[in-house]
């Protein structure tokens, strides 16, 4: 029996899992999927995006399907949704953001550190007017991150490309220290250095190059969106965080998307992805999510969304994934 503690949250979160919900409950496997408030809506209706009942939820469940958290109105307000995802991903400890991007020839992996640097360091406002964000990273926290690189791209081509800006930033230069001083652990892994912005470069003009890309919070946060650019676009990105136990988090890589919210066009290929990842990652049902994975890119292909070139509606777009019929 499979325990998912679905988040659907805001824009079209609810819109892209209810998609992902009728493919679960469509696979030849026992799946219970019980919602739970998050983000915006759970502020208006708790006054906090991530209330405690729907953080206990969340822990005792094998996995976490989440939706997007973000609205318009909540722009410049003390108590925005988006606080609600970046505190469940600290309190489940989810350091390990697995970001696949596919496509004419590209297959490649972004690893991203998740719950360090930038996004978690102090930050504030001084009484002089002026703003300060600050980047940390202990030995230990880029370790157990390029531990997880090294052994995932064992899995694929054997290749970890790890990214920093070691030229300017301190906290780069014992990220480089660290994995390279991990690499003689994985003799089998080729194992290279690449500098933040030339990455971002590489990813536009030759995105075969990468098998898995290794990198910190914010830089990952960046590069896995021009990824997702090179291959379909925001629509079809997935993601997974992990961390060293159960729950992980599966949501599609887009955010609730104001504009077309409400109007029944958003493409769940995103969120239907991250329900392969989780299968993967959570169920170990690695067939499955193959299957899966095959009858999206059939989907895309046949009942493609607007976003992507068609004219299918989300329910379109998922009945024709269900078609396929899973075994
Ligand atoms: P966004 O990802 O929501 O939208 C960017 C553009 O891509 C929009 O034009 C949107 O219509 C389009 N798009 C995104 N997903 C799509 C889909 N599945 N199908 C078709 N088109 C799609 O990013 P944006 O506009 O910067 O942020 C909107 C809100 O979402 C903000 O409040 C932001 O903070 C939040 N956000 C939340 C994230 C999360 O929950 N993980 C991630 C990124 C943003
Ligand atoms: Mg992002």
């Amino acid at each position: 029996m499979l325990n998912v503690a679905s988040l659907p949250g805001d824009g079209i979160g609810p819109e892209v899992c209810d998609a992902a919900v009728r493919v679960l409950d469509a696979l030849p496997i026992d799946v219970v999927v019980a919602e739970h408030p998050f983000g915006g809506r759970a502020i208006h209706e708790h006054g906090d995006p991530l209330p405690a009942e729907t953080l206990a939820a969340c822990r005792a469940a094998d996995a976490v399907l989440l939706g997007a958290a973000g609205l318009p109105e909540f722009d410049g307000a003390p108590v925005r949704p988006e606080q609600g995802l970046i505190r469940l991903r600290g309190e489940l400890d989810v350091y390990a953001n697995l970001r696949p991007a596919r496509g004419d020839g590209i297959d490649l992996l972004i690893v991203r550190e998740l719950v360090g640097g930038l996004y978690f360091g102090a930050s504030g406002r001084r009484a002089d007017g002026s703003a300060f964000d600050t980047c940390e990273y202990t030995p230990a926290q880029i370790e157990r991150i390029a531990r997880r690189g090294f052994e995932l791209a064992r899995t694929r081509r054997s290749f970890v490309t790890s990214v920093d800006k070691a030229n300017v930033l301190e906290t780069s230069r014992l990220w480089r220290e660290i994995v390279s001083g991990l690499a003689g652990d994985y003799p089998d892994v080729r194992l290279e250095h690449m500098l933040v912005d030339n990455a971002g470069m590489q990813l536009v003009v030759d995105p075969a190059q990468f098998d898995v890309i290794l990198t910190e919070n914010t830089f990952g946060d960046i590069l896995s969106d021009v990824a997702a650019g090179s291959c379909g676009g925001l629509g079809v990105a997935a993601s997974a965080s992990l961390g060293e136990r159960a729950p992980g988090i599966f949501e599609p890589v887009h955010g609730s998307a104001p504009d077309i919210a409400g109007q029944g066009i958003a493409n769940p290929t995103g969120a239907l992805r991250s329900v392969a990842l989780l299968l993967r990652h959570a169920a170990a049902e690695n067939d499955l999510a193959d299957q899966l994975e095959r009858a999206v890119d059939t989907a895309l292909g046949t009942a493609p969304t607007r976003d992507v070139g068609g004219t299918a509606t989300t329910v379109e777009f998922t009945d024709a994934v269900l078609s396929v019929g899973f075994r």
